[in-house]
This record gives structure tokens, C-alpha cells and sequence, in this order.
């Protein structure tokens, strides 16, 4: 079972109030869209679940399975199976894509049973992604170019094969076959026992892994959730055109 459930969520960075009363759901199984415009809450939700020690959680709620996330510490988030794919992975000169994984593999939820198993199912997921084994060897994201640390986050994801999957514009910055691979990662963990949220301001990830849900987040709040046509009126009409027709629907 993976089943996010989010209530009434009010979150702050230093001072200002940032997610402003958000409700959202993922059930078990379901892989949902995120998407709004610059600045309105995004990576703030996903940092804030994760548990960055930035963001306040002012009130609200927010279960994985029932299990009350902000009482956890951040390494029990992650050992509950919750996994952030950031917008910008960060780079850990010094620990090698090996051992770092290796390391969280052996936290996860579910651990290798042997470090030959380990690293079998690495060369066999870095083959899958099409990266080179010689990143195995290279310190984490240090020098990596954009997509190299996107495909990355999805190696971390096919290892560690996490229960709830938060991904932060894991496909910004990908060329066209970069994303067909990172999109089927995705798709490789969909099903009972796994669930997602799929942060994007573009449908072309969208086109490859398709949402069970869309929802489209505006000053801190959810403001419209939905079926995919929420997404074709996006790119057909702008986030403007896109309030115009809110509006009239409402009207
Ligand atoms: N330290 C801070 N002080 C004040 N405001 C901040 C601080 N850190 C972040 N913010 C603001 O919080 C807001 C929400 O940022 P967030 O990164 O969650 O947006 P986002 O929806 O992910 O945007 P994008 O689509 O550009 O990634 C932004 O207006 C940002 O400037
Ligand atoms: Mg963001």
C-alpha cells in the first residue's frame, strides 16, 4: 500500500507563508500530475513532505498510509519507502555513485540480500537507463551534466524501489531520448504498492507516463484537479486562459 493523503497543509519559509491550505490525495497504485505556474508551491510541497528543515508546517496534515509524516524524522520518511527526485540533485563530492546507493539500498525497505545481488541489479538498472558503468565509479552528480543527474535520480528510484515517488521536474532539462528512458523507469515502478506525483510544466512527460489524476496548484492551494484535458487546455491557453476558463465553467 502507498496512499498519500494531505489535508488543509499550511507551510512557511522563513516567515512567509508558501502552501496556504492544500488538500491532496494519491491513492495506492496511482501516478498523479502537479503542475502550476513559477513560484506557487511546488518544490515547497515536495520539500516539506520530505521534511527540509526550512520549511515550517504551519498546519495540516499529511499521511503515508496513515502513518503521520511530520512526526517522522526525515531518514524514517525515507526508510517508510517516501523518495524526493529533486528539481536540482545535488552533488556529493568524495561518495560514489556505488557506495551512496549501496548505502541507501541497505536503509530502504526493501535491502539487497547480498552485495553481489546489489550489484547485479545495478548493472542491470544502469543498463536499463543507459548509463555508463563507469558512473558507478564517479563521486554522486559531481560533473554530472543536467540529464546525467536526472537519470540518476531515476537509478536511485529503480534501487530503492520507494513507495511514494515525488519527482520535482524530473524532466526538465532531458533530450527526447533521455526522457522516453527516464519516463520508462517511471512506468517500470507503476502498480499496486507504488504511487506518484509527477511535478512537470510540460505534457511531454505526461504523453509517456499518463497521469491517473491532474491537479494544478495556484498560490498554495490546489485550484483545479482533473482528467488530462486540464492539460491540453494548459498548453492550449496559458495559465491566463486556463482562469478564464475556470471561470466560465464556474460561472
Ligand atoms: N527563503 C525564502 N524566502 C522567501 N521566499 C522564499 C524563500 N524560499 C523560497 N521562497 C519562495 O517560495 C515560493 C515557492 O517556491 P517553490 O520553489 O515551491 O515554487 P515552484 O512552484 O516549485 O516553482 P517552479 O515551477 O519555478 O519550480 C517562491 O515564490 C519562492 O521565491
Ligand atoms: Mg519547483
Amino acid at each position: 500500500m502507498s496512499f498519500l493523503d494531505v489535508r488543509g497543509l499550511r507551510v512557511a519559509i522563513d516567515s512567509k507563508t508558501i502552501l496556504d491550505g492544500l488538500d491532496i490525495s494519491v491513492p495506492d497504485g496511482q501516478i498523479h500530475a502537479l503542475m502550476g505556474p513559477n513560484g506557487h508551491g511546488k518544490s515547497t510541497l515536495a520539500a516539506a513532505l520530505m521534511g527540509h528543515p526550512r520549511y515550517s508546517v504551519l498546519s495540516g496534515t499529511a499521511t503515508l498510509d496513515g502513518e503521520d509524516l511530520f512526526r517522522l524524522p526525515v531518514n524514517e520518511r525515507a526508510r517508510k519507502g517516501l523518495f524526493l527526485a529533486f528539481q536540482y540533485p545535488v552533488e556529493i563530492p568524495g561518495v560514489t555513485v556505488a557506495k551512496f546507493l549501496k548505502r541507501a539500498a541497505d536503509l530502504s525497505l526493501r535491502p539487497p540480500e547480498s552485495a553481489t545481488a546489489f550489484l547485479k541489479e545495478l548493472r542491470s538498472n544502469m543498463e536499463f537507463l543507459g548509463i555508463e558503468t563507469a558512473f558507478a565509479n564517479r563521486y554522486l552528480n559531481d560533473g554530472f551534466s543536467g540529464g546525467e543527474k536526472k537519470r540518476m535520480e531515476i537509478l536511485q528510484l529503480l534501487t530503492l524501489k520507494p513507495s511514494f515517488g515525488l519527482f520535482d521536474e524530473t524532466d526538465s532539462g532531458l533530450d527526447v531520448d533521455a526522457l522516453k528512458i527516464v519516463a520508462a523507469g517511471i512506468e517500470r515502478m507503476r502498480g499496486k504498492g507504488f504511487a506518484a506525483l509527477l511535478i512537470t510544466h510540460y505534457r511531454r512527460l505526461l504523453d509517456l507516463v499518463s497521469p491517473d489524476k491532474v491537479h494544478i496548484m495556484e498560490k498554495g492551494r490546489i485550484a483545479a484537479s482533473g482528467g488530462f484535458d486540464l492539460v491540453e487546455t494548459l498548453e492550449r491557453e496559458g495559465y491566463e486562459g486556463f482562469r478564464r476558463v475556470k471561470e466560465a465553467v464556474h460561472a
